[in-house]
């Protein structure tokens, strides 16, 4: 298999640290594109209109995208752990799941906004509003955190995922100064091997 990919994405990262959990992380060849929100990378259009990332490409040839789909597809592959079958514990991983992409959007929306956007368009209410949806996904998170323990689940590493992508970009947030169990948790899942591997480079 190939992926698409780039370091700085969480939604990447979130595939990566599935691949590895699932015990598959050796059987995915790492192809470097470029995201960007307004210049789609050809080489990822051949595979996926929307030109973003990640793209997978299977044993077979079949494309497949968004992360979402990814690491169903991953984890139908591999030891199949990460999503239970059925039940309200499904339910509740997928919707874990969707927290937080939603965080991940909003901040890589921000992102752009700032790095990205020249400045005479920029819109301030615009980019306070990404981040007070982070904002109130880092609360639903820190309530739900202390009961996490140790799951390892898609739903602990989307969580997992998108605090480091706040840690690599959004540092001067501190989201940890109020959230304290989110950040204790986080503590722990972050040292895990499969994040350790795929932390972002240095901002
Ligand atoms: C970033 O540089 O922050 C970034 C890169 C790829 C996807 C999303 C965000």
């Amino acid at each position: 298999m190939k992926i698409f990919y780039a370091d700085a994405s969480p939604f990447v990262r979130k595939c990566l640290v599935a691949a590895d959990e699932l015990g598959l992380r050796e059987r995915i060849e790492l192809v470097p594109a470029t995201a960007h929100p307004v210049n789609r990378d050809q080489s990822v259009v051949a595979h996926n209109p929307l030109g973003k990332i990640p793209t997978l490409i299977t044993d077979d040839g079949a494309a497949l995208h968004d992360s979402r789909v990814i690491c169903e597809y991953l984890n139908a592959l591999g030891r199949g752990n990460l999503i239970p079958r059925d039940g309200p514990a499904r339910w509740a991983v997928l919707v874990e799941q969707s927290l937080a992409d939603g965080l991940m959007d909003a901040a890589v929306l921000a992102r752009y906004e700032t790095a990205l956007r020249p400045e005479p368009l920029r819109w301030n209410d615009w980019l306070d509003g990404q981040l007070a949806k982070v904002g109130s996904a880092l609360d639903a998170l820190d309530a739900r955190a202390a009961a996490f323990g140790e799951r390892v689940d898609l739903g602990t590493i989307a969580f997992g995922c998108a605090l480091g992508y706040l840690d690599f970009r959004f540092a001067a947030l501190g989201w940890r100064n109020t959230r304290p169990n989110a950040a204790a948790w986080f503590e722990r899942f972050g040292a895990r091997k499969s994040m350790v591997a795929t932390r972002p480079p240095p901002a």
